[in-house]
């Protein structure tokens, strides 16, 4: 089972993930666990001070490095004594490697991870470089704090846990997962308006429907994220799947016109 230990000023925020959906139901069913630290329990002084104002000026705060060291201490100490050993510590920040379905993967095969998240301009530098073993980003934009990048990534990670999701939310067939974009989902009616789905998924053949989604997923990647197939040889079917497809789509647009 994987421990998530998350260390938060708003703790009271990680509440969401046990409200509904897989996560909640993974932690009912104790596939996973959260343990949630707030330093400011672990501060000393009568103020309750976690912040203080950035050396060499400008505007903001940063969460100063004694109560989360505090903090970590004990996240440690309590790992020692259930006997689970060392554990990663990852800092969420802009200035991180962008979370991916590779890197989640990663994640969930540990057995415990540490989760820091920031708040105001972010955290002392000293805490990043003499305890985090690395920096997640949930994407090149800032936001407020770092408990919903800790959220994303928990929710991210936890569906890759087997046993997690069941047969039918598999994630085999999600995005990334073979290195292309998910194929295009159609659901009842059959016909909406004057819109129709595709003709070969309600054929019932399922080796016909496979190839179409096959060619679907290489044409929705080729269209949306081109960078993936650069990054993905693909194989001569998948290259004779993704020709055909354009030429389907020109044909199919030649007769719009
Ligand atoms: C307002 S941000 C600080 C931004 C920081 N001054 C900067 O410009 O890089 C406060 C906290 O939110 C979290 N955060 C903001 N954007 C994030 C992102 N894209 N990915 C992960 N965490 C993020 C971090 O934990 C950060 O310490």
């Amino acid at each position: 089972m994987l421990t998530f230990n998350i260390v938060s000023l708003m703790p009271q925020m990680f509440e969401i993930l046990k409200m509904d959906g897989v996560v909640s139901r993974a932690l009912n069913e104790q596939k996973l666990k959260l343990d949630l630290w707030n330093p400011r329990d672990f501060v000393l002084d009568a103020h309750n001070t976690i912040d203080d104002r950035p050396y060499g000026g400008g505007p903001g705060m940063v969460m100063m490095i004694e109560p989360l060291v505090d903090t970590l201490e004990e996240i440690q100490k309590s790992l020692a004594k259930a006997n689970k050993g060392n554990s990663k510590v990852i800092y969420l920040s802009p200035k991180g490697q962008t979370l991916s379905h590779k890197k989640s993967l990663e994640l969930s095969k540990e057995k415990n991870l540490i989760l820091i998240s920031g708040r105001y301009e972010g955290i002392d530098q000293r805490f990043i470089d003499q305890y985090v073993d690395e920096e997640i980003s949930i994407g090149d934009f800032v936001t407020t704090g770092g408990e919903l990048p800790a959220m994303v990534l928990v929710d991210a990670v936890s569906r890759l846990i087997p046993g997690v999701l069941n047969k039918a939310e598999s994630y085999q067939e999600d995005s990334f997962f073979e290195g292309l974009l998910d194929h295009c989902h159609y659901t009842r009616p059959e016909i909406f308006k004057d819109l129709k789905v595709p003709e070969v998924l309600l054929s019932g053949d399922h080796k016909k429907i496979a190839k179409w989604r096959k060619k679907n997923a290489l044409l929705e990647t080729f269209k949306k994220r081109p960078d993936l197939i650069n990054n993905r040889e693909l194989t001569i079917e998948e290259s004779r799947l993704l020709q055909e497809a354009l030429k389907e789509q020109e044909q199919d647009l030649n007769k719009r016109k």
